[in-house]
């Protein structure tokens, strides 16, 4: 019994440890994916006429920030909706442009600071 428990315990810490190595991972590749696709029109304010900051400061007056760096509130799935669908302004992304793993690593990304 206590030596099933020790397994489990091992077990455990394996699984914590490749999760967490795991997550890192993605954020990295998706804030650069960000950076490819994104930041041009998603930047802390630049002016720019396909400015997406812009427009969501327009959009939500300061109730929520514009920066989408600084979101808590949208999902993973909202975000790709967004993402492969376009909005406006905002163009459609393929999945050659932004495959499945990095629209994940994106989503994962953005989402990072989300409450559980
Ligand atoms: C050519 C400029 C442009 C690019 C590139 C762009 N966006 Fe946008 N995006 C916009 C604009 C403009 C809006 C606001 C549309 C509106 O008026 O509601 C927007 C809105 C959004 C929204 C909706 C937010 C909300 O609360 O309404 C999300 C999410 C989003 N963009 C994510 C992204 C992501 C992720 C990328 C990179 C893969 C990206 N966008 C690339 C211009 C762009």
């Amino acid at each position: 019994m206590a030596q099933t428990r020790i397994v489990l315990f091992v077990l455990g810490l394996g699984l914590a440890g490749t999760a967490s190595a795991q997550d890192d991972a993605d954020l990295a590749t998706g804030e650069q994916v960000y950076n490819t696709w994104c930041v041009h029109c998603h930047d802390d304010n630049r002016p720019w006429s396909g400015g997406g900051t812009q427009a969501l400061e327009v959009k939500y007056q300061g109730e929520l920030p514009a920066d989408l760096r600084e979101r808590t509130d949208m999902s993973a799935d909202l975000i790709t909706a967004y993402v492969r669908d376009g909005l406006y302004r905002m163009p459609p992304f393929r999945l050659t442009e932004i495959g499945e793993e990095d629209m994940r690593a994106l989503a994962a990304y953005l989402t990072r600071n989300n409450p559980e």
